[in-house]
């Protein structure tokens, strides 16, 4: 039977565990979509680099266009990241009639409509399921999985960088910039580590959720981002305290045809499963109208569970080869989007406030909290000898995001006020 042909762009850690999968699950592959998969040609940046895997030299090119002009290659898998360049590559592949497969998160939540008109124009398939989550199959979950449901809400810990050091704080009481530059010599996290800690990586994925559970073109301008920089060992201390854990949650919400995306430190009970994802570890949790409770958990990245992603959208493209059907999967955002404003966000918050440590205090405080509509679930305050202040901890009921805005600039206003310490959503 004649062999499906795919161009590789890239053999680094992904493209490294393609060619391992692609190469050791041959026989698997064979029987499921009918034809040997076989790996023509690989781009790279530099021929001559040490590998760990053996790639016959022949294969091996530095010059992109032999690979997507070459007719006989029928599928180009790209996992050699970037954003700009590789998008010129990958449009240009498509109005040549190549399918793509990608595990490009940057791309695709910035450019993905665009590729995927042209994808549609030309008949191709472009598959991204290892763009989120890495080995977790949530993409093909939301798209076909949930198909038959209205999703309400997805919450993920989509960054392994981030919940690996805020298990640290959790687990051994350390600081932040210890823990992250721990993490950067054992490799967890870049040298430059903003994208990952200032939560920009997670708002690309939750971009890419958002849009496919909701059915709307989410952009990345609609997430609303804060990352982990800020958070202080005693605020992890806090929340164990009350039976929370602190982590990055990407959180997107939909009520009636409104929605939310944001990134940002919550504080979410223990009873909750997702409180319990440690480590480089990923997990999303979905929530539909019909299914209820869902949540799919994984590793993250890493060079074999990123490529069982890859590999199983290159198994689709081949399927769809047979079957005459690539291009002409249903639209994947048909809804218009309506975001939510601040006065329809809702969710509980803990406040942590050191404040004069003398009568009257609390009161004038829970005034303000009254004024704006701000119900409170618990209320804790307790003296502080080390700074001669009181700490007051608020958890409040659901309250508007607006009206939470609305206290927090009163008590900034406040002369008993020290200072506001920290702000977390809470879940759970
Ligand atoms: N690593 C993960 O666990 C993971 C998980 C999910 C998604 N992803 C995504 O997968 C993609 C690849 O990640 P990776 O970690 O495998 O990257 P990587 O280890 O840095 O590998 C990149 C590969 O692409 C080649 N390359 C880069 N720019 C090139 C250019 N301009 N021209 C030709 N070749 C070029 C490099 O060639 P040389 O080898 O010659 O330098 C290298 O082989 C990224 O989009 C990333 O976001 C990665």
């Amino acid at each position: 039977m004649k062999p499906i042909r795919v161009g590789l762009l890239g053999l680094g850690t992904v493209g490294t565990g393609v060619v391992r999968i692609v190469e050791g699950h041959q026989s698997d592959l064979e029987s499921q979509v009918g034809s040997p998969i076989v790996i023509e040609k690989v781009l790279v940046q530099n021929k001559n680099k040490a590998r760990s895997i053996g790639v016959s030299p022949e294969k091996l090119t530095e010059d992109v266009w032999e690979i997507i002009y070459n007719p006989d290659i029928d599928v180009i898998v790209e996992v050699m990241g970037g954003i700009e360049l590789t998008k010129n590559y990958i449009l240009e592949a498509l109005s040549r009639g190549k399918h793509i497969v990608t595990a490009n998160k940057d791309l695709m939540a910035l450019h993905g409509p665009e590729i995927l008109a042209k994808a549609q124009e030309h008949g191709c398939d472009v598959l991204y399921e290892a763009s989120v989550a890495g080995g977790i199959p949530i993409i093909r979950t939301l798209v076909e999985g949930f198909s038959s449901d209205r999703i309400t809400k997805i919450m993920g810990i989509v960054n392994g960088t981030t919940n690996y050091i805020l298990t640290k704080m959790s687990k051994e009481g350390a600081a932040y910039g210890d823990v992250l530059k721990e993490a950067q010599d054992l490799g967890y996290a870049e040298s430059d580590p903003t994208s990952d800690v200032e939560g920009l990586d997670a708002a690309r994925k939750m971009t890419i959720l958002a849009t496919l559970g909701f059915r709307a073109n989410v952009a990345l301008e609609d997430v609303d981002v804060k990352g982990i920089s800020s958070i202080t060992k005693e605020d992890i201390l806090y929340a164990k305290r009350l039976g929370y854990e602190v982590k990055l949650l990407g959180i997107a919400e939909r009520q009636d045809d409104y929605i939310s995306v944001s990134v940002q430190p919550t504080m979410v009970k223990l009873t909750h499963p997702i409180a319990s994802v440690n480590g480089v570890f990923n997990a999303v949790y979905v929530y539909g109208e019909a299914v209820g409770e869902t949540m799919f958990y994984g590793a993250g990245a890493g060079e074999l569970p990123t490529a069982t992603s890859v590999v199983a959208d290159l198994v689709a493209v081949v399927k769809n080869l047979k079957l005459g059907v690539n291009g002409k999967q249903e639209k994947l955002a048909y809804k218009e989007k309506k975001l939510k404003t601040d006065e329809q966000i809702a969710s509980k918050y803990f406040m942590l406030l050191h404040v004069d440590d003398r009568a009257g205090v609390l009161a004038r405080i829970t005034q303000a909290f009254a004024e704006y509509e701000v119900s409170l679930e618990s209320v804790l305050q307790q003296p502080n000898p080390s700074i001669q202040e009181a700490e007051i901890i608020i958890i409040t009921h659901d309250a508007n995001k607006a009206a939470a805005k609305k206290v927090l600039q009163a008590l900034e206003g406040m002369e008993v006020v020290k200072a506001i310490k920290s702000v977390y959503r809470v879940e759970g």
